[in-house]
């Protein structure tokens, strides 16, 4: 195909928007698959993914489409994920493409990750195209919403397209607009070859598969290719598109969209950014934009059963295969025993991964609470990194710890502003900015939508902060963050002492003034989660040895078979079954049985 008569775009949105249910339209109307085949929905790839209604990973593919012109173009759709743990995946697919279309829910208006998304595609000198979806929903404002558009993000009335990805409306209107608006890809076809991995993925067959935009130059033949940043050389065993089905194909030639499998073994080796050329007359340098995606977020896996310690790193070795952003590591525990502390982008990429290792794997794992990566300084001069709290040294060999800031983007209606101050100076916050969105004096009191931004620590993001943000604006409020810079703080770790014996995986990380606050608060829940025992357990919060706060769980007086009178079998054997089932959770300190939810507890302590 003529370069001029290819369109490279993605879809960008906050959560919820429509993006998906857009996508299968357009798939739909340019023929690229029939309405049978959309009843599972094939973008979203991944049984996650369907379920949580959400996108994780991108995919790609190609439409054909005659557009009004009489002409026909080549299509290439970009997904991109939708949340904000995978802003960098974002970036790199959005480099990717000319043009986005920028797609916001005409019953919401704008909310935090349209205008993270905007930002992103703006750095891009993307072309973008305005869409209002839902208006067939009775409540949708399209004139209002679109009235904030232009108001904050400076569109013209004229651009904006009025849509249902549900009904089919607008869906024409949008194919002719990526035409006419997106300018086709520029690039040399005679230089040396770039091309931008914007996804991978491992295929048991072909070893892993990278998506990827040629820039400049083509790519074709047996002929070596390197990662510039990895320095993998590799010899290509297949090219191809997506169609969305992977479909062979000779080559790919500059400003063109589609797939190289590589035969590597190791996703790691072909990470997402990472620029692709030829082996023996490689690009002078890589496109720019590169770096590898980092953990922001800790948490400790365990086997609930220690037998399946080996399952549980067969398992976690097959799913960083396929994501290169998953870190891990052995990890032991006095309290847990063998297992990983593993590194995630954030709190969804957590969620995510334990939950397919739970179900694919069929693993019963325990989790214990997420950390941050904290620096310390020690009193002898040495830096050491501390992303699991049981590890912060001793008080006295602390000369300074620093712990990571974010900057958050809060978007809601006015009348909460002072509910989010609350929270957010609660966390520890600091206040930036905030920026009307909507003109106050056109709309009801209170009703204006209002972005608020403020400076607030890591750690107290990742603890609660997004439900209690739902719950104190009665579900308006929407949230981006990302992280800033690190800072010095006076953090201090808080033990618990279960029957007497420290358990480390119940160790917490806060600030001093809150310590006693949050030991207080720990050893009650604690007391409350954790079930009887045949005898008295004490529960202790200490900082630094010394004991802050104290609870005392009182012994077992009945039997759990007392509640069944008379002799009824079958209830008699449920209830040890069910008895037997919360086992499966529990693992044992001691002499004390601690049920998972314990060690999720410093996640509720507000
Ligand atoms: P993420 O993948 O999580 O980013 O979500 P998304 O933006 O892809 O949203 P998705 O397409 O999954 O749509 C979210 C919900 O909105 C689904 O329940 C859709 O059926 C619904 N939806 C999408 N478009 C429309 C529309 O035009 N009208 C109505 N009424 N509902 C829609």
């Amino acid at each position: 195909v003529d370069k001029s008569h290819i369109r490279n775009f993605c879809i960008i949105a906050h959560i919820d928007h429509g993006k998906s249910t857009l996508a299968d339209r357009l798939l739909e109307r340019t023929g690229t698959i029939s309405e049978r085949e959309m009843a599972e929905q094939v973008l979203d790839s991944m049984d996650l993914e369907r379920e949580k209604g959400i996108t994780i990973k991108a995919a790609a593919a190609r439409m054909l489409y005659r557009a009004s012109d009489g002409q026909e173009y080549e299509l290439n759709l970009i997904d991109t994920p939708g949340h904000v743990d995978f802003a960098y995946e974002v970036s790199r697919s959005l480099a990717a493409c000319e043009g986005a279309l920028l797609v916001v829910d005409a019953s919401q208006g704008i909310e935090a990750q349209t205008l993270a998304n905007v930002y992103l595609a703006m750095n891009q000198d993307l072309a973008l195209i305005p869409v209002l979806n839902k208006i067939d929903l009775p409540h949708a404002e399209p004139e209002r919403v679109a009235a904030e558009l232009e108001r904050v993000i400076g569109f013209s009335r004229d651009e904006i397209i009025l849509a249902s990805a549900k009904e089919g409306i607008g869906v024409d209107e949008i194919l002719e607009a990526i035409v006419a608006r997106i300018p086709p890809p520029s690039g040399n076809p005679n230089a040396p070859l770039k091309a931008l991995i914007f996804d991978s993925k491992y295929d048991a067959y072909k070893g892993v598969v990278a998506h990827v935009r040629v820039v400049d130059g083509e790519m074709h033949g047996r002929r070596n290719l390197k990662l510039m940043s990895t320095g993998a050389v590799f010899e290509p065993l297949e090219f191809g598109i997506f169609s969305p089905g992977m479909r062979p194909l000779e080559g790919l030639a500059a400003g063109e969209v589609g797939y190289v499998a590589t035969g590597l073994k190791d996703v790691a080796e072909c990470r997402v950014g990472d620029t692709i050329t030829w082996a023996d007359e490689p690009a002078p340098e890589p496109l720019p934009g590169y770096r590898r995606a980092k953990p922001m977020v800790f948490a400790g896996i365990y086997p609930t059963d220690s037998d399946q310690y080996q399952e549980l790193r067969d398992a976690l070795a097959k799913l960083v295969l396929n994501d290169a952003s998953l870190v891990y590591e052995p990890e032991s525990s006095v309290a847990l025993g063998f297992g990983f502390r593993c590194g995630f982008l954030g709190l969804l990429h957590l969620e995510i991964v334990v939950e397919r290792l739970e179900r694919e794997y069929g693993l019963s794992l325990l989790t214990t609470a997420p950390s941050v990566e904290y620096r310390v300084q020690t009193t002898s001069g040495e830096e050491i990194i501390v992303d699991n709290p049981a590890d912060l040294p001793d008080p006295s060999r602390i000369a300074v710890i620093s712990e990571p800031w974010a900057k958050i983007d809060v978007i809601t209606p006015s009348r909460y502003i002072g509910q989010v101050m609350d929270l957010v100076t609660s966390r520890r916050g600091q206040f930036l900015r905030m920026e009307f969105l909507e003109a106050e004096n056109e709309l009801a009191p209170g009703e204006a939508r209002v972005l608020l931004e403020y400076d607030v620590p890591m750690a107290e993001v990742l603890v609660d902060f997004y439900d209690q943000l739902k719950s104190s604006t009665s579900g308006y409020a929407s949230l981006d963050y990302q992280v800033k810079e690190y800072r010095p703080a006076r953090l201090v770790k808080v033990d618990i002492l279960v029957n007497g014996v420290p358990v480390d995986a119940l160790s917490v990380i806060t600030h001093a003034s809150n310590a006693e606050k949050v030991g207080r608060t720990l050893v009650t829940k604690l007391k409350d989660l954790i079930p009887r025992q045949l005898f008295e357990v004490p529960i202790q919060a200490a900082v630094g040895g010394k004991i802050i706060a104290r609870e005392t769980i009182r012994a077992m007086r009945k039997n759990v078979l007392a509640k069944c009178y008379g002799g009824d079998v079958t209830r008699k054997r449920k209830l040890l079954e069910k008895q037997a089932e919360g086992k499966k959770k529990m693992k044992r300190v001691g002499s004390v049985e601690i049920p998972q939810e314990a060690f999720m507890a410093v996640l509720r302590l507000r």
